[in-house]
């Protein structure tokens, strides 16, 4: 999937519209995410901050959670978008949403990181996650 694909597109869009939502009035660092299932359809999520702090929802769960609602099992591919750090850097996941997605995909999945100005990186969930553990570690456990 390259960034001129229609769907990365779809992608960037159904993030920022999410990230308009976020609630995130202690951090106000906005966050929203788009995840491409394996039927072609995007489920979108923002972040959900609490007023006990660990108990926040990051974007990417939220997202999760609506693709395995709408009966979703297998990314095909996901996008981040938040504000890039003042040296640049983009807003990768964090760690523990890097391990949520692999629940459902592979090292292959494409990982495209945005922020207001547009995208910023396409990384892979094997780069992010190397040597992750998954369901497959799982498998044949009776
Ligand atoms: N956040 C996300 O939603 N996704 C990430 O991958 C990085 C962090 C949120 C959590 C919290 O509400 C805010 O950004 C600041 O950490």
């Amino acid at each position: 999937m390259t960034v001129d694909d229609p769907l990365v597109q779809r992608l960037l869009q159904a993030a920022q519209a999410a990230r308009e939502q976020a609630y995130a009035p202690y951090s106000r660092f906005r966050v929203g995410a788009a995840l491409l299932d394996e039927q072609g359809r995007v489920h979108a999520g923002c972040n959900v901050e609490n007023a006990a702090y660990p108990q926040g929802v990051c974007a990417e769960a939220g997202a999760l959670s609506a693709l395995v609602l709408a009966g979703g099992r297998r990314l095909q591919a996901a996008l981040v978008l938040g504000d890039s750090s003042p040296g640049g850097t983009p807003c990768t996941p964090c760690g523990g949403c890097r391990q949520k997605l692999r629940e459902f995909a592979g090292d292959d999945l494409p990982v495209w990181v945005a922020d207001a100005g547009g995208l910023r990186l396409r990384t892979t969930l094997g780069e992010l996650l190397p040597h992750g553990f998954g369901p497959d570690h799982l498998k044949d456990l009776a």
